[in-house]
């Protein structure tokens, strides 16, 4: 369940070149997530979160990949799932158990 109020969330925009042969999450819509994120938790009364876009977290193949404080835990942001795994969580409605790499 979720246990603060300030919430801080780094999410991993980094793309590595085009020619790099390893993941990167800018590469895989992790631009997108973010501004879904955003917009999906907006309606989240007295909740203060905190998104910042990052660099590499070094966990390219595992994402697009984020942190979340105070938690300090590594999570997925993959898919539309996820995002909604994460949004059910900072709402205190489950745990982020499966998102989290
Ligand atoms: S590129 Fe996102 S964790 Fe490395």
């Amino acid at each position: 369940m979720k246990q603060s109020n300030h919430i801080h969330i780094f999410m991993c925009v980094n793309k590595k070149p085009e020619d790099h042969p390893g993941k990167s999450c800018g590469r895989q819509n992790s631009e997108q997530h973010v501004e879904l994120l955003k917009n999906k938790i907006q309606h989240i009364p007295n909740l203060e979160v905190k998104i910042t876009k990052s660099l590499c977290l070094g966990k390219c193949g595992k994402g697009p990949a984020a942190i979340i404080y105070p938690e300090g835990q590594y999570i997925k942001m993959e898919n539309k799932h996820d995002i909604e795994k994460l949004v059910s969580y900072l709402e205190g409605k489950n745990d982020i158990n499966d998102i989290i790499i």
